[in-house]
C-alpha cells in the first residue's frame, strides 16, 4: 500500500520545493484577457483605451486564476479610479529573464497624475488611501492593494510600483511552472 492520500497531494510537494502550492497551471493571456474583459465597460465609460500586449508561448503558472483575476482587476479599476485623465492604460504579459531565475511579468502601466512620494511606500497598507484630489473624490477602503499583495505573495510572486507625475505602472511577477520532464535536460 502507498502512503496515505494527503501525502501525495500537491501541498506537501510543492511546500518543499519552493512553488506554490496552487494546483491549477493558468495562462497568463487569459488572465489578462478575461480581467480585461471585466472591467471593459467601466475603461469605455471612463474614455480609457486600453493597450494589451502579450508575448507569445509564455509558460504557464501555478495559480489561483480566479484569485489573480481579482488581482489585475483591481490594478484595473484604481486606473478607472485615480488615472482616467490620462485616457490611456496599457496591460502587458512577457517572460523576464532575471538573475533568480525566469519570471511571467504582468503589467499595469496608466498616464495618469501618479502617486506621491508620500503615499508610495504606503499603498499596499490595509486600508490605506492616498492624499491626492482623485482619491478623495471616490470611494474605497484602501484594500485593493492589499489584496493584490497578499495574492501575489500566496503565489510566491513579487509586486513593484513605479510613479511619477506622469503615470504609474504596477508590475507583478510570478515563477513559471514548466514540466518537469520538458525541463530535464539529459545527465552527462
Ligand atoms: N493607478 C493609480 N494612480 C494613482 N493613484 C493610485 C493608483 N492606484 C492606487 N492609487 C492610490 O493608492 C491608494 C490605495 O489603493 P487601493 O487600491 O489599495 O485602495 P482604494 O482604491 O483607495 O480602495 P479599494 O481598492 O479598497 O476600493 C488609493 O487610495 C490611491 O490614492
Ligand atoms: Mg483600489
Amino acid at each position: 500500500m502507498g502512503p496515505p492520500a494527503t501525502h501525495e497531494s500537491g501541498h506537501f510537494y510543492f511546500a518543499q520545493t519552493g512553488h506554490s502550492h496552487f494546483a491549477a497551471t493558468v495562462n497568463a493571456e487569459e488572465i489578462v484577457k478575461s480581467s480585461l474583459l471585466s472591467y471593459d465597460p467601466a475603461l469605455r465609460a471612463a474614455g480609457i483605451a486600453a493597450e494589451v500586449h502579450l508575448a507569445p508561448q509564455l509558460p504557464p503558472v501555478r495559480a489561483d486564476a480566479r484569485l489573480l483575476e481579482r488581482c489585475l482587476g483591481n490594478l484595473i479599476q484604481n486606473v478607472v479610479k485615480y488615472a482616467a485623465t490620462g485616457k490611456w492604460m496599457a496591460i502587458r504579459a512577457d517572460l523576464a529573464v532575471l538573475p533568480e531565475g525566469d519570471r511571467i511579468r504582468i503589467s499595469v502601466e496608466d498616464r495618469g497624475p501618479g502617486i506621491s512620494p508620500a503615499d508610495l511606500p504606503h499603498i499596499f497598507e490595509p486600508f490605506y488611501r492616498g492624499t491626492c484630489a482623485q482619491t478623495d473624490d471616490v470611494s474605497g477602503l484602501g484594500l485593493g492593494l492589499t489584496l493584490v499583495k497578499r495574492v501575489v505573495e500566496a503565489h510566491l510572486g513579487k509586486i513593484a510600483v513605479a510613479s511619477s507625475q506622469r503615470g504609474t505602472s504596477f508590475t507583478i511577477l510570478l515563477r513559471p511552472w514548466y514540466d518537469r520532464k520538458s525541463r530535464e535536460e539529459p545527465q552527462p
